[in-house]
């Protein structure tokens, strides 16, 4: 994200993973410098989910944000601007994509690709059983293992429920292990004011009740929840001043 103002050259602010080396970061800097920026500031990937997802990420307690990712899911705690805990999960939707597709293989002897796993998990994908234990349904084409020959099937919500509980439950674990691992006074604040979910993979149906029920937390969805990322980028630009320590312009 850049400001540009007359005759001056723009400022720009770009948004890093969390667990960027030092040596990482100096080559996005210079990267953006020498592309004709004036002044490169970075800000850390959880703390821009986190402003883009409208939390007070300045004032002195504790939130938690967790970004669930296409590759991974980063669960981070932050108070007065500093990442106080931050870990990064190799579960996101690409591993839900793949779940669906071991399940129709497993259980249907069905061959689908990742795309339409995908398809089936943003149409109808849920975290969490259906009360009427079937859900909706959706037909979807593959390869049939048996005879190698097009098929068809029809699945379920609650089928897809059940192929997606693995990658579920191991987001539910690094909240859990993150709350923890967290301060107790931190940990006490998030209990009382929730957590918050970012990213395309808190689009899933139910995550959020599914989260719910296995962490005994309040979990919310950001609006938007895919371009929180981009949004805090973007914020933090525009409310420079104020979020001046969260911007990093010196490693
Ligand atoms: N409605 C939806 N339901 C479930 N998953 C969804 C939905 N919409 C998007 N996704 C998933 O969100 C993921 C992409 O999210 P996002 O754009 O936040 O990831 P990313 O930032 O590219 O990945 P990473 O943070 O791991 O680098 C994809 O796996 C996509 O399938
Ligand atoms: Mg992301």
């Amino acid at each position: 994200m850049h400001k540009r103002t007359t005759f001056s050259k723009p400022k720009i602010i770009v948004c890093v993973p969390h667990g960027a080396t030092p040596v990482e970061k100096r080559a996005i800097r210079q990267s953006v410098l020498s592309a004709g920026a004036r002044k490169a500031g970075l800000i850390a990937e959880p703390i821009a989910a986190a402003i883009g997802a409208g939390m007070p990420i300045t004032d002195p307690t504790g939130s938690m944000v967790v970004d669930v990712g296409g590759g991974t899911t980063e669960v981070a705690v932050l108070s007065l601007g500093d990442i106080v805990y931050a870990r990064s999960v190799r579960v996101g939707g690409d591993r839900m994509d793949e779940a669906i597709v071991n399940y129709l293989r497993r259980q249907h002897n069905l061959l689908v690709g990742e795309t339409t796993a995908e398809r089936v998990k943003t149409a109808i994908g849920t975290a969490r059983m259906p009360d009427d234990g079937r859900g909706v349904a959706m037909t979807i084409r593959g390869r049939d293992l048996l005879n190698g020959v097009p098929k068809e099937l029809e699945v379920n919500q609650a089928q897809i429920a059940e192929a997606l509980a693995e990658p579920v439950q191991q987001i539910c674990e690094a909240v859990m292990v993150a709350l923890e691992t967290t301060p107790p006074d931190l940990a006490a604040d998030i209990v009382d004011r929730g957590v918050m979910l970012t990213g395309g993979g808190a689009l899933l149906g139910e995550l959020d009740l599914a989260l719910r029920e296995q962490t005994g937390l309040s979990i919310s969805v950001a609006d938007e929840a895919l371009n929180c990322v981009a949004l805090g980028t973007g914020r933090a630009l525009e409310y420079e001043k104020q979020l001046r320590h969260v911007i990093d312009y010196e490693s």
